[in-house]
């Protein structure tokens, strides 16, 4: 069955350089159904770090300029961080440290947050928007069973409630919009590099960017403002 027509529109990665980001551009690119798919990252023209709101803004403003023939229809957050300059996830509230629970929420929460105020507004008000932001099952309050990961889990549970708050805000401006919260499942990337161990599920990039894409595409607008897995599985916050 031939994929319904979107008319001239644009697709846009933010955190293309990533592993599942690079993977999510080449798999729209190649399903060649939008006029023009556009990758965001720090190392892009122009670049897009989640630090700089000066710089986000930007990025917004060459955005607008960039899709005026073909807006907005899909977009994906695909940044996120687990482990970096401030350190790597806890496993006891000893290990707690402020630098690095604000690296998570900056990167996890705040970043993408900025992302919704300085890109929601190009989305266009009527016909399918679908908006997707990369969080993680282990975000999940009622699903924790392990402990431990403080600042990660607690920064995508901040991320998980700005979805859904923003979901809110954009079904208002058109409803036929979709703004969810994914979980990729585990993913070969550099995020998760140090935490394979044997035994472990671990999908390629590429893999995981078909499911992720097939996962947004059979949504309706009823399920906004959701948390979902890669394979469909509603995720409870
Ligand atoms: N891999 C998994 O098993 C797994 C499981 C659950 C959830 N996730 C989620 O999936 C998403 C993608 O992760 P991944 O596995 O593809 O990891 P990855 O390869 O490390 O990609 C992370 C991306 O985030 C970007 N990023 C980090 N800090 C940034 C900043 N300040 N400004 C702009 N971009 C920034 C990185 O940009 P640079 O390329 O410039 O460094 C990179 O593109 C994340 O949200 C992660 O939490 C992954």
């Amino acid at each position: 069955m031939s994929e319904p027509s979107l008319g001239a529109a644009s697709a846009v990665v933010v955190g293309a350089g990533g592993a599942i980001g690079a993977a999510l551009l080449a798999e729209l690119r190649a399903g060649g159904q939008f006029a023009q798919c556009i990758g965001l990252s720090r190392r892009s023209e122009p670049a897009l770090d989640l630090l700089d709101e000066a710089g986000i803004a930007a990025c917004g403003h060459w955005l607008r300029a960039q899709t005026a023939n073909a807006p907005i229809r899909r977009l994906w957050i695909a940044t996120g961080s687990l482990h970096g300059s401030e350190g790597g996830p806890e496993k006891s509230w000893l290990q707690l440290n402020p630098a690095y629970l604000q690296q998570q929420f900056a990167i996890n929460a705040i970043g993408p947050m900025l992302l919704m105020k300085h890109f929601f507004p190009l989305l266009p008000k009527s016909g399918e928007v679908r908006a997707a932001f990369l969080s993680a099952k282990v975000g999940s309050v009622g699903d924790n069973r392990l402990g431990g990961w403080y600042g990660y889990r607690a920064a995508k549970a901040a991320l998980n409630q700005a979805v859904k708050t923003a979901s809110i805000e954009l079904t208002r401006a058109n409803k036929a919009s979709i703004c969810v919260a994914l979980h990729p499942g585990t993913v070969a990337s550099r995020l998760s590099e140090p935490f394979h161990k044997a035994g472990l599920d671990l999908q390629t990039p590429q893999l995981a960017a078909e499911r992720l894409i097939d996962m947004l595409e059979g949504l309706g607008a009823q399920q906004t403002g959701g948390f979902f897995a890669y394979d469909g599985a509603e995720l409870p916050w």
